[in-house]
């Protein structure tokens, strides 16, 4: 890895095994783009690359120049206003009322490793040597506002870390009404656009069109980064798929308001740009304050969409992700909330518990309504001290008892909200964000906590830190179960109204920074309404995250599908659920639901009491067998192979690192009489390998498997008698494949 600057051409070239950036400095001092692909050889000059060109209709930035005009040439953070009219990457209002600005190039640093971000989640190194970062001073002449963009190049995959930050070095006021994390200009639009999109219960699913000339965008305006979208795009060519192709990945380090966006110009080059949503943004910079955006990442890669979020994974699985329990297999929990959701009492609970641990599940989760006034969605929120007629020795009495099992405690909070009914609104009606004079909405009963108040996170810091400190608890689900409407905060002036949303998140994340490092042993698992904050900035704090309120195992293959482009199997939260399911009366088999969690955190909600003792002894098996496998299916490399989005039949597979044993799960949604042959070519096997199919107990090489392919055909289905075990609807398999022996390597 390296990162070279040539002082003639003023030309900088990031590269390492994978990739290349490459951008120069104008001769005005802005910063142009001239590559970010695989890596190619370093010359001295790239200048070529810079096609300027007289065309009709266009704007010239100097006099008596017909050549420069920043609409024809690719930027590193263009800006509106001279010449170039894309959307740009920053917008700055001024105390005259201006908003053109003009950042030109200053000076520069590169040095080892990657510093972090204030008060923002960010990738990291261990070790100064993963890693270099570039920092570009600019300055817009004018205004003394001063931006440093950072670049950091990992050593290895094609990973840009990028971010900017705002200084203002004059002495007037100004206000920052956009500011983007990531602008990337490409040279050309032959891509396709992908996002993960959807809404509560149905989250990422996979959706592709065609880029074309004009804007096409996702984004949240609603305070988390939502159940709609998720903060994550890939550009991909058209002829890309999973095994080979251009792909680029742009995702945003951040769990609030943000924007994803393409635009493709007249003359089809393609700008993204990707950061804070600027509609309702706007931050006031006085003299010597700064903004620092959030952190984006972008990973090049020309081998398929699985080899782009394999990179993805590994580097937010370990360099983003912190904490004891990072590199750590996920215990298998059991959750009480579709087991009976507000009607429990502590007798109840530890019979469900009881019943787990008989199973072997390691670590018993209380869900909502331990608190408070808390009996249903009414009441209670805010007020963080058990209820001592469901528990009469509090929380602490209940996780003893439940570690008397041999079983860890977990519980849940919802730490921003609060309900009107609460102890903490009556005494301060004026800590939830609302605007005057106007009525406040509410989502499910309640209201959002203003976290941008610094004093409001400490109370609730207090609250739960009482708790952790008193009781012994080794997991915390974190919720939050409505978005923000109304969004203003009574402590900033109305200058700052813009500030709250970000201010907001920032506040989220100072609360999850404390409890973090005060209880360092607790595992984190985040949730919004299931999957509603399921974004990289929580991954920081929260190694794992509840994908999805909806547990049903063929709605299930499609949200952890669409996850795994970006995000590691061991953050997807996934369980075991009761049938007839509970989001859609689904009735699917019990081993289709396991098979489905397997490829996640894995699982129980639901009462195992109320099993037959068939199916108990099955869930033995279960945990047995996800006991054996965790590691490999958490941190193991995980390959797409059948989309749920195309067809009947979803099939996707992990291998562990040395290649010598691999989990593939098949799931077909309708069963079929008589059908046909079909096989599925497998991948990242060692080709050399000989590995024994657990199915047949035959034995395949890797390059049959992964070439010819498994054969997957069910010649059986639709019939039935005999020895013959009836396939079903919904049915699913597991395929087990290790490697004989090194000795079965073949030599041909
Ligand atoms: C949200 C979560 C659920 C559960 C409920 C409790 O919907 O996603 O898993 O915790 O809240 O109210």
């Amino acid at each position: 890895m390296s990162i070279r600057y040539n002082e003639h051409t003023r030309t900088f070239h990031l590269q390492n095994d994978t990739i290349s950036y490459i951008m120069t400095v104008l001769p005005g001092g802005q910063m142009a783009g001239l590559y970010f692909g695989s890596r190619i050889h370093h010359k001295e000059d790239f200048s070529y690359l810079l096609e300027t060109a007289s065309r009709p209709m266009t704007s010239y930035l100097y006099e008596g120049d017909r050549t420069i005009s920043l609409e024809h040439i690719k930027q590193e953070y263009g800006v509106y206003g001279s010449t170039d009219y894309r959307q740009p990457a920053a917008e700055v209002i001024q105390e005259n009322g201006s908003r053109i600005s003009d950042f030109r190039y200053i000076r520069h640093t590169i040095s080892e490793g990657k510093p972090a971000l204030p008060g923002l989640p960010a990738t990291y190194t261990e070790d100064s040597s993963e890693a270099e970062t570039l920092t570009l001073f600019l300055k817009d002449p004018v205004t003394n506002l001063s931006l440093k963009l950072f670049y950091t190049i990992f050593a290895r995959g094609g990973i840009i870390a990028r971010s900017a930050r705002f200084i203002n070095e004059g002495t007037k006021t100004l206000h920052l009404s956009r500011a983007m994390s990531l602008c990337m200009d490409l040279p050309d639009s032959d891509y396709e656009f992908l996002h993960f999109s959807g809404a509560w219960a149905r989250e990422r699913h996979l959706k592709k069109r065609k880029l074309e000339q004009g804007i096409q965008s996702v984004g949240s305006m609603r305070g988390n980064s939502s159940h709609n979208h998720n903060p994550f795009i890939i550009l991909k060519r058209p002829s890309a798929d999973e095994e080979k192709g251009e792909c680029i990945g742009f995702s945003l380090i951040y769990s609030g308001n943000f924007l994803a966006q393409a635009e493709v110009d007249a003359y089809d080059t393609t700008r993204i740009l990707l950061g804070i949503h600027p509609d309702c943004f706007d931050w006031k910079l006085e003299e010597n304050e700064s903004f620092q955006t959030p952190e984006a990442v972008m990973i090049y890669t020309s081998h398929g969409l699985n080899h782009l979020s394999q990179t993805f994974h590994k580097l937010y699985q370990k360099r983003l992700a912190r904490g004891v329990w990072r590199d750590r297999p996920r215990p298998i929990l059991i959750n009480n909330w579709e087991a009976t959701y507000f009607d429990f009492t502590q007798e109840r609970l530890v019979d469900i518990a009881a019943k787990a641990r008989d199973c072997g599940v390691e670590l018993f989760v209380l869900d909502d309504g331990w608190f408070g006034a808390r009996r249903n969605d009414h009441a209670g929120l805010g007020d963080w001290t058990a209820n001592r007629k469901l528990l009469p020795g509090g929380i602490t009495e209940l996780a003893k008892k439940i570690e008397e099992l041999g079983m860890m405690f977990g519980l849940w909070f919802e730490p921003e909200m609060v309900n009107k009914d609460s102890e903490l609104y009556r005494t301060h009606p004026d800590w939830i964000l609302s605007t005057p004079g106007r009525s406040s909405s509410h989502g499910r009963q309640q209201y959002v906590l203003d976290f941008s108040r610094p004093e409001i996170v400490d109370y609730i810091y207090e609250q739960m830190a009482k708790i952790l400190r008193e009781a012994s608890i080794s997991y915390i689900k974190w919720d939050m179960n409505r978005s923000i409407t109304e969004c203003y905060s009574y402590a900033y002036p109305a200058d700052r109204q813009g500030e709250i949303f970000h201010r907001y998140i920032l506040g989220v994340y100072d609360l999850y920074e404390r409890l973090t490092s005060e209880f360092p042993k607790v595992l984190f698992e985040s949730c919004a309404s299931g999957g509603g904050r399921f974004d990289p900035g929580l991954l920081y704090y929260a190694p794992q995250g509840w994908a999805s309120d909806d547990t049903d195992a063929v709605e299930r293959l499609k949200i952890q599908y669409g996850t795994s482009y970006c995000y590691p199997i061991s953050s997807i939260g996934s369980h075991v659920s009761i049938t007839p399911n509970h989001q859609l009366n689904r009735i699917t088999p019990l081993h289709t639901r396991a098979n489905t969690a397997y490829f996640g955190t894995f699982g129980y909600e639901l009462d195992l009491n109320k099993l037959t003792e068939e199916e108990q002894e099955a869930v033995k098996q279960q945990v047995l067998f996800m006991k054996k496998y965790r590691r490999l299916l958490q941190y193991g490399t995980f390959y797409r192979l059948c989309s749920p989005f195309d067809g009947n039949v979803t099939a996707w597979m992990a291998v562990n690192e040395d290649k010598t044993c691999a989990v593939i799960g098949w799931y077909r949604i309708l069963n079929q009489t008589n059908s046909s042959f079909t096989r599925i070519r497998l991948q990242g096997l060692d080709p050399e390998m000989c590995y024994t199919n657990n199915m047949d107990g035959q034995s395949y090489f890797g390059d049959e498997l992964m070439n010819l392919g498994l054969i997957t055909t069910d010649a059986a289905a639709g019939e039935a008698g005999g020895d013959i075990i009836p396939s079903c609807d919904f049915d699913s398999r597991l395929y087990i494949l290790k490697a004989e022996s090194l000795s079965g390597k073949s030599s041909s």
